[in-house]
């Protein structure tokens, strides 16, 4: 990767607590240094974490994200849920939309459509995650799925400039297995034909997520059409995290 809007995600998922936040001190000391200042470290820790996260990471290179929020802007009757205007308002920049793993749980496309929309209006930028399930690949239907998840997500939508998308394949995330390149960049080729349709699409950074690790990173690093990748299990340790991003440079 040679450009300069390389993303590195740090999804910690449902992990973490205050103790954990500690452990970030050495990616805060290495996003300092000159080296890798150009690179975009975000981490979306759980909710619960995202107030410390944006204290901690305060005057560092670092930005913070949610990994969700709900699809109505205005404050309401929605127990347990939160807004992307309270995730605004503590100081997070960025949220997580449409993860597979939400997805499961009930976000639709029209759901996150709606989330997409709202984050907008707080100023949000978002990772918009899409991607296909093995049965989707088995079926041949990778890019009728992408093609949905795309046109879905984004309907009605104009202001594209805080919209970054991240290709997460379902079958590779969690499970060590990622996909091989030509495929990779099929899909990648095919996720940017449909983005360069809307006015302005081809300014969208597209990043990679499933498995990504210290042993594949400096192969995937190498594929043009990538600006960044989301980083679950692997970001959890600050050490291994550290090793992606050195990795990456290439
Ligand atoms: P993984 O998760 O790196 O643990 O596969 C990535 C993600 O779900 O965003």
């Amino acid at each position: 990767m040679t450009n300069n809007n390389i993303y590195f995600v740090a999804n910690w998922k449902m992990h973490g607590n205050l103790t954990s936040l500690n452990s970030i001190n050495n990616v805060i000391k290495l996003a300092k240094s000159k080296k890798f200042r150009k690179i975009k470290i975000v981490y979306c820790p759980p909710y619960t974490l995202l107030e410390a996260f944006v204290k901690k990471t305060k005057n560092s290179y670092i930005s913070v994200g949610a990994q969700n929020c709900h699809h109505e802007i205005e404050y309401g009757a929605y127990t347990g849920f939160i807004n992307s205007k309270m995730i605004k308002n503590i100081g997070s920049k960025f949220v997580i939309i449409g993860h597979s793993e939400s997805r499961q749980d009930g976000d639709t496309d029209s759901k996150i459509n709606l989330k997409i929309k709202s984050a907008l209006k707080s100023n949000l930028k978002i990772i918009f995650c899409i991607g296909e399930s093995l049965k989707d690949r088995r079926k041949n239907k990778t890019n009728s799925i992408l093609a949905k998840q795309i046109k879905k997500g984004l309907q009605n939508i104009k202001k594209l400039d805080n919209l970054i998308i991240a290709y997460e394949p379902l079958w590779s995330i969690g499970t060590g297995i990622i996909p091989k390149r030509n495929d990779l960049e099929k899909n990648l080729n095919f996720i940017r034909k449909n983005l360069n349709r809307i006015k302005n699409g081809n300014k969208i950074s597209i990043l990679y997520g499933g498995s990504v690790n210290t042993n594949n990173i400096s192969n995937l690093a190498r594929i043009p059409q990538i600006n960044g990748f989301i980083v679950g299990g692997s970001s959890l340790k600050s050490k291994k995290f550290i090793d992606i991003i050195k990795k990456s440079i290439i």
